[in-house]
């Protein structure tokens, strides 16, 4: 099934403003799925490149927890860069698209919340196999 970049989606993530300190929460309406899996990248060196690779049926949602980083996003037509930095919204990136971050600050952390369990085989790893994929 053919997905759009055009499908990816910014939202805003509820937060509690507090000269203490400021909270963001990420309930269960937030994100349109049901939440499977977090796992996160940290401690990133300067210039390293991660993603790299499409899923066929899970659905994510990036946040920059901390610094900022770039999400290369293409469905085999088009692709767009979006820049992440502030920690109270968060990328939704849909099945069938193929993601690469790179860009990473200093001490950039990028949580991501997923639909499913590690799978390798929802893994697409070629891009030309991804590309006649989400023909
Ligand atoms: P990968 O998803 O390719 O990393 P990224 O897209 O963030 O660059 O995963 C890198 C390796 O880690 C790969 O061998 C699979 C393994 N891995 C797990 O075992 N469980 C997980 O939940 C994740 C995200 C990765």
């Amino acid at each position: 099934m053919k997905t759009s970049i055009h499908n990816l989606k910014i939202l805003d993530i509820p937060k509690i403003k507090d000269p203490r300190g400021n909270i963001a929460i990420v309930e269960k309406d937030v994100i349109p799925f049901e939440i499977q899996r977090i796992y996160y990248l940290f401690d990133v060196p300067s210039g390293s490149k991660r993603g790299g690779h499409a899923h066929k049926t899970l659905n994510q949602f990036l946040i920059a927890l901390s610094g900022s980083f770039d999400v290369i996003v293409k469905d085999g037509i088009e692709e767009n860069r979006i820049t992440l930095n502030n920690p109270s919204k968060g990328l939704l990136i849909t099945s069938g698209i193929w993601r690469e971050l790179e860009n990473f600050s200093s001490g950039a952390v990028c949580l991501v919340v997923a639909s499913d369990v590690y799978k390798e085989e929802d893994y697409i790893r070629n891009f030309k196999k991804f590309v006649s994929h989400n023909k």
